[in-house]
């Protein structure tokens, strides 16, 4: 994939995973419109994307406002024409007392950036999408959303959610001329796993985990998954018995 002049729409860019797919497609010439509420830290991070050789705008946007979130596209649009890729990013990991209580406003504002927002993301780009044939949505999901995870009720339904929500609209939008790419990746470090005590096995450092996302975004792959490692244990739990995973998962002291 050519990303020279490439239009990628990018929620959650103003920190972690975000930051570093943003300064890694700059440098490959993309054009990102970059989203999140930190409107000074998407002014630092834009600039970092200019001098890559990129070019970048910003847009301080909450994903929860769908109508914020899709006059935000238009303007991208309006400047650039269209947008090519989606990259629903932007979430919360959740990890406080209120989450883990099942407090149902601390539950529901997981559910309403991680989730919702990824679908208003959707909404803010799929029609135009559609209307000249192409265009691919990316998911970053995560490994926490193939079965249930302890003391993360609101994160695994979050990501579950938002993997059978994209799946499903790759089912109903097949043989239009867009993709869709789910990413389910494991641990990293960024400033949403920052300061967490439970284990976490596999644990990648950012720099290694950029190229994988972009291989899953080129390749217009289905799913990827990544770590390997955790990947292949997490999809093998899905079919154990439940007897059995909650045996192993009640252990498991690993989250998101
Ligand atoms: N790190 C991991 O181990 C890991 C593993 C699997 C999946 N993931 C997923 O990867 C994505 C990025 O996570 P990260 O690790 O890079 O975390 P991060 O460094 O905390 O970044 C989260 C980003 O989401 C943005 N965001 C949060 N709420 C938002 C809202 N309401 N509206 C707009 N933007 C919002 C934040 O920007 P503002 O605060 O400025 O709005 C920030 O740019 C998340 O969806 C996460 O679930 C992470």
């Amino acid at each position: 994939m050519n990303w020279n002049n490439r239009v990628v729409f990018l929620t959650g860019a103003s920190s972690g995973i975000g930051e570093a797919l943003a300064s890694a497609l700059a440098a490959k010439g993309a054009v990102l419109g970059l989203v999140a509420r930190r409107e000074d830290l998407l002014h630092e991070i834009a600039q970092k994307c200019d001098e890559a050789g990129g070019k970048a705008r910003t847009f301080a946007s909450d994903v929860t406002d769908a109508t914020a979130l899709r006059g935000s596209a238009n303007q991208l649009r309006e400047e650039f024409g269209h947008i090519d890729v989606l990259i629903a990013n932007a979430g919360i990991g959740g990890n406080n007392a209120e989450t883990r209580d099942l407090r149902p406003e601390a539950v529901k504002k997981v559910i309403d950036i991680n989730l919702l927002g990824a679908v208003n993301s959707v909404h803010a780009v799929l029609p135009e999408m559609l209307e000249r044939g192409q265009g691919q949505l990316v998911a970053i999901s995560s490994l926490a959303g193939i079965r249930g995870l302890p003391k993360s009720a609101a994160y695994s339904a979050s990501k579950a959610g938002m993997t059978a929500f994209f799946e499903s609209v790759r089912l109903d939008t097949a043989g239009k001329g867009t993709d869709v790419t789910i990413i389910q990746p494991g641990f990293i470090k960024t400033p949403l796993t920052a300061g967490r005590h439970n284990n976490m096995p596999f644990l990648m450092e950012l720099e290694e985990a950029i190229p994988l996302f972009i291989n899953a975004i080129e390749r217009k792959k289905k799913f990827a998954a990544f770590p390997w490692q955790l990947a292949t244990i997490v999809r093998a739990g899905k079919i154990f018995p439940a007897w059995l995973y909650d045996r192993i998962a009640s252990r498991a002291r690993y989250r998101e």
